[in-house]
């Protein structure tokens, strides 16, 4: 498994492990603490959790997996985000973002309680706030690193202008944005944000690569048109067609870590595979401009 190197402090495996559906999969901690250490057999040592997924549910059962293997922790990169934030108002739960200084401090604190850890490799804050004041967001990931609760800090979502603005006021210490990107969205190619990061030499994780699973719906038109071009490189190149999606998302200059969702492990060596598929330079085109979003011109 490659290694994408962020700082001197942390290198991540270019396909990581995402938990977001994690209180979906019916595992008892066992089953899941088998499922991790095949993850980790497969190379695939970075995971990446939230705060708000399954409202805290989703940290609380890596916890109790952590709690229970003392030894997983120390195998994985351990991604988490803060920043969305639900609370109980008049009665009903109310979602929104809080990037405040005592909110970050405070998540960040909560999170390592609920996933028995006493560090996170990576903290990231999860969407872009409209009330976001970089310099005192950016203040409380910094304290909280300098308290060597977090070793590196990044962002998720952020569009150019949010990501230069909260980089400065953490001095450059960003070291990745968290985006979605895949053969039927487009959208941080649109934005710029994708030659910002190549300039900079800034490594994306990338959400939801195969469109959370909607790729493979024949009645969406969109994804449909992607498959059918998916489908026909995954013949050429003999492998599964989330394979070749996986390929092309590595195949870009910036070198992206796609983050597969699924909790089946024979998906995860799927994605595996693409390390050693070979795209011709056509072929990353001919996925680009499948579903008809894009336009080679
Ligand atoms: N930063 C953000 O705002 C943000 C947002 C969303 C997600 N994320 C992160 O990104 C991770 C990945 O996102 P994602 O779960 O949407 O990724 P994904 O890999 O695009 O989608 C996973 C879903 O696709 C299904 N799937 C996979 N292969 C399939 C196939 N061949 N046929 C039918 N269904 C298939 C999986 O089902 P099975 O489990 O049955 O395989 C699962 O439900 C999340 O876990 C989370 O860590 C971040």
């Amino acid at each position: 498994m490659t290694k994408i190197k962020l700082t001197d402090n942390l290198s991540l495996s270019q396909i990581i492990r995402g938990f977001w559906r994690l209180d979906t999969w019916e595992l008892s901690t066992d089953e899941l603490i088998d499922n991790m250490k095949s993850s980790i057999d497969l190379g695939v040592t970075s995971f990446d959790t939230a705060e708000i997924y399954a409202d805290t549910l989703c940290e609380s059962q890596i916890g109790e997996a952590f709690a229970k293997d003392p030894a997983l922790r120390g195998k994985v990169e351990l991604i988490s985000k803060t920043g969305i934030y639900k609370q109980e108002i008049n009665g009903e739960s109310f979602g929104y973002y809080n990037t405040t200084y005592d909110r970050i401090v405070r998540s960040c604190k909560e999170s390592l309680q609920r996933l028995h850890t006493d560090y996170l490799d990576l903290y990231l804050i999860h969407r872009e706030d409209p009330l976001l004041d970089p310099w005192e967001a950016g203040r409380a990931m910094l304290d909280l690193k300098k308290e060597g609760l977090i070793k590196e800090i990044g962002v998720s979502n952020f569009d150019p202008f949010k990501f230069d603005a909260m980089n400065k006021a953490v001095d450059g210490a960003l070291v990745t944005n968290q985006i979605e990107w895949n053969p039927v969205c487009f959208e941080h190619f649109n934005s710029g944000m994708m030659d910002y990061l190549t300039v900079n030499k800034i490594h994306p994780m990338i959400w939801s690569p195969l469109a959370g699973g909607r790729l493979f719906q024949e009645d969406d038109l969109q994804c449909k048109k992607a498959m059918d071009k998916i489908k026909e490189i995954a013949e050429r190149h003999n492998c599964e067609p989330d394979t070749i999606v996986y390929a092309w998302i590595m195949y870009h200059p910036v070198q992206a870590m796609p983050i597969v969702g699924s909790r089946k492990v024979e998906r995860i060596e799927s994605a595996v595979k693409a390390m050693d598929v070979k795209l011709e330079h056509y072929e990353w085109y001919e996925i680009y401009a499948a579903s008809g979003q894009q336009q080679i011109r």
